[in-house]
């Protein structure tokens, strides 16, 4: 028995990354995922991997409301149903707030947050109708937090923990639980640009970012993608916890435990 048998949930950004973790485990559990992504060649990939049963890609950009309206259709179409989301998809730039481009700003808020919204407009009437289930927000560290340089990045992950208290409020009579995960540094492209490089040395990188870690977090090193997925599958997963919604919840090592002079 799998923790997600007979669930059907929709995994953007899922193309690589914690989504593609998510969209792996969540199959492993029982569940048939549908990955969005703007990644095409590396989501077909993934769900071919994974199994026409058990998998299919879709092209998802999160700010685009046509593009989810035929994300939902073609996941019904596939699976007869939605019951999950994991709002996952997102993107990281850094700047000076007072640097930033507005355009720049904005694009940062349409994947984010928009994206986020949309994402919970689109699934929630139809895991309603499903007879309840779940939605995962991906925000971050930097959505409990501030953080130099990421300004545009650090308020549209405030933002997303804002719109996952609201859907929970609004969504709960609906038995759709509404949660938020907040990684600190997890081992992925968009902290590693290594994994984006197919000549570089992945494992020395990734040792490198241990490094980096070691004193700014009490666990002493980089999260991993996989790490971020058992959270997520925690909060999928009725059994779990069907008694918790409208929660963020950090995966961060400690790292926002507090000052630590050790
Ligand atoms: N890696 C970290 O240190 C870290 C920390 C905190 C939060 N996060 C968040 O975790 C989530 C996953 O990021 P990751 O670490 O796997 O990085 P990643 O860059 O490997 O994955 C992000 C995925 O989102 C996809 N994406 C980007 N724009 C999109 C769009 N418009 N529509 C659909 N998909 C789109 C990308 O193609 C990619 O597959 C993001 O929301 C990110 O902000 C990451």
């Amino acid at each position: 028995m799998g923790k997600l048998d007979g669930r059907v949930v929709i995994v953007t950004g899922g193309a690589r990354g914690q989504g593609e973790q998510e969209a792996r485990l969540f199959v492993a559990e029982g569940a048939r995922v549908v990955v969005g992504d703007v990644l095409d060649e590396q989501g077909e990939a993934l769900a071919k991997e994974l199994g026409h049963e058990r998998a299919r890609y879709v092209h998802l950009d999160v700010g685009e409301e046509a593009d989810w309206a035929a994300a939902v259709t073609a996941t019904k179409d596939a699976f007869g149903a939605v019951d999950g989301l994991v709002n996952n998809a997102g993107i990281l730039r850094f700047n000076e707030l007072v640097k930033t481009p507005l355009e720049e700003f904005e694009r940062i808020v349409r994947v984010n947050q928009t994206g986020v919204f949309l994402g919970i407009k689109a699934t929630a009437p139809e895991i309603a109708a499903a007879g309840g289930g779940s939605i995962v927000n991906t925000a971050s560290y930097a959505g409990m937090t501030g953080m130099a340089y990421i300004g545009a990045y650090s308020a549209t992950k405030h933002a997303v923990i804002g719109l996952t208290r609201v859907a929970a409020l609004e969504l709960a009579k609906r038995h759709i639980r509404v949660n938020a995960i907040c990684p600190g540094a997890i081992d992925t492209a968009m902290s590693n640009p290594a994994h984006l490089d197919p000549d570089a040395d992945v494992a020395k990188a990734s040792r490198g970012l241990d490094a980096l870690y070691r004193k700014l977090v009490p666990l002493g090193r980089v999260g991993r993608a996989e790490e971020v997925a058992r959270l997520a599958l925690f909060l999928t997963a009725a059994e779990d916890s069907a008694y918790i919604t409208g929660q963020p919840f950090v995966i961060d090592g400690g790292w926002l435990a507090g000052v630590s002079t050790l």
